[in-house]
């Protein structure tokens, strides 16, 4: 019965790690995998999370299970640094479930707007994250693609993307990074994210917004300004939480979903609606993750320290953004400016196919087939090597 099955083709960016660990070069640099790296390469356990995870330990007496939305305190805790602490405005119409990870608030969310709706479309941004397509896909949702980043200049096809929003039939989803978007760096500013939510307010269209990247881009608060603002702004949108990247949870599984209702009676059938579907799902998500961050937030020792780690991940990338961005410029004798003023921990190197490709099998440089690079894996020990490897591959 097995036998209809075919071989799923490698992984593009699993693939770029393996051949990395193959690779036996002592001048060799991932930029690859979507990983945090701190100045040794590594990816640590920040901290605050280590120092939860013991008094968890200690305290914890039962593991029985909790409910098919999770834990409420990492809810609460989550959505309020989202939405803001007020929950901008609009806390009885927020319906809040713990997921597996962004993954699972993403596939949640999808499979909770297939049942409002079945059928509908859900526009994602181009590009986006790779995993985005099949995971919406997978509950049911048609996905097509919104114009997103302009190749020539580097930046948002701002018009372009208004344009085709502005055409939209209603109740379309939206797919939007919060921040930091993954795999360009570059966001909407804050008087471009007004001119979004107008048109999405007036087209009636859905935004889904996905925060997987919370503090590393400019801080706490700003990062989540695109959240708060729609929510002024429109009448229902949902949020998919990571807390993989911002805690450094990555196996954890640790995410949320929030669904934002138009009113609160409407609310009360949603929460209803997505411990129904998580039931389907994994019945309950995993603790152990929540827990943790649900204790850093709530204790303001631990909370003050995770703050200043994430503080510190945020303004590493931002100097390695300059650092890098200077580099380009001197090597290659183009402007590359633009690296600086993108955040998060992506951003896309303007390479074809094959120098990505030279620059893996000629210079140990390893990067996702687009050009994508991850911004933390770059140091200011490698930075020289990076830098004149993607000018000579640029030259060739
Ligand atoms: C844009 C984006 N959304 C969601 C996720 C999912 O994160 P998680 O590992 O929590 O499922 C990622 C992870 O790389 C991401 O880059």
């Amino acid at each position: 019965m097995f036998e209809s099955l075919t071989r799923v083709p490698p992984d593009p960016i699993l693939g770029v790690s393996a051949a990395f660990q193959k690779d036996s070069s002592d001048s060799k640099v991932d930029l690859g995998v979507g990983v945090y790296k701190d100045e040794a390469g590594k990816t640590p356990v920040p901290r605050a999370v280590r120092r939860a995870e013991q008094d968890l330990i200690a305290a914890q007496t039962t593991k029985a299970y909790l409910s098919p939305v999770g834990n409420p305190g990492f809810n609460a805790q989550v959505a309020a640094l989202a939405f803001g602490a007020d929950l901008a405005g609009r806390k009885a119409d927020l319906s809040l479930a713990q997921a597996p990870g962004g993954s699972g608030a993403l596939h949640l969310g999808a499979q909770f707007l297939n049942a409002a709706r079945p059928g509908s479309i859900a526009y994602v941004s181009d590009p986006t994250w790779a995993n985005h397509i099949p995971l919406l896909g997978a509950a049911g949702l048609k996905v097509e693609k919104y114009p997103y980043y302009d190749n020539a200049t580097n930046g948002v096809a701002f018009d372009r993307m208004v344009s085709f929003l502005d055409a939209l039939p209603a109740d379309s989803v939206v797919v939007l990074h919060a921040c930091c978007h993954n795999p360009t760096g570059q966001d909407l500013d804050v008087a471009q994210w007004q001119t979004i939510a107008e048109v999405l307010a007036k087209r009636r269209l859905l935004p889904f917004l996905d925060m997987a990247y919370q503090g590393l881009g400019e801080d706490l608060d700003r990062d989540a300004a695109s959240i708060r603002l729609l929510a002024k702004t429109v009448p229902e949108l949902l949020v998919a939480v990571s807390c993989s990247k911002n805690f450094g949870v990555y196996r954890e599984r640790t995410g949320l979903l929030a669904v934002l209702s138009a009113n609160a009676e409407q609310a009360s059938i949603h929460v209803g609606q997505l411990g129904r579907i998580a039931r389907t799902l994994w019945s309950m998500p995993p603790d152990h993750g929540a827990a943790v961050v649900d204790r850093v937030l709530a204790t303001p020792e631990l909370r003050q320290e995770w703050v200043a780690e994430l503080t510190h991940m945020a303004n590493r990338i931002n100097s390695l953004r300059s650092l890098l961005a200077e580099k380009l410029t001197a090597t290659t004798g183009q402007d590359f400016g633009w690296i600086k003023g993108q955040r998060g921990m992506f951003s896309r190197l303007p390479l074809r196919a094959e120098q990505v490709v030279a620059l893996r099998e000629q210079h140990h440089i390893y990067m996702a087939p687009d050009g994508r690079i991850n911004i933390a894996g770059v140091s200011p020990a490698n930075c020289a090597h990076v830098a004149d490897s993607v000018a000579a591959v640029m030259r060739s």
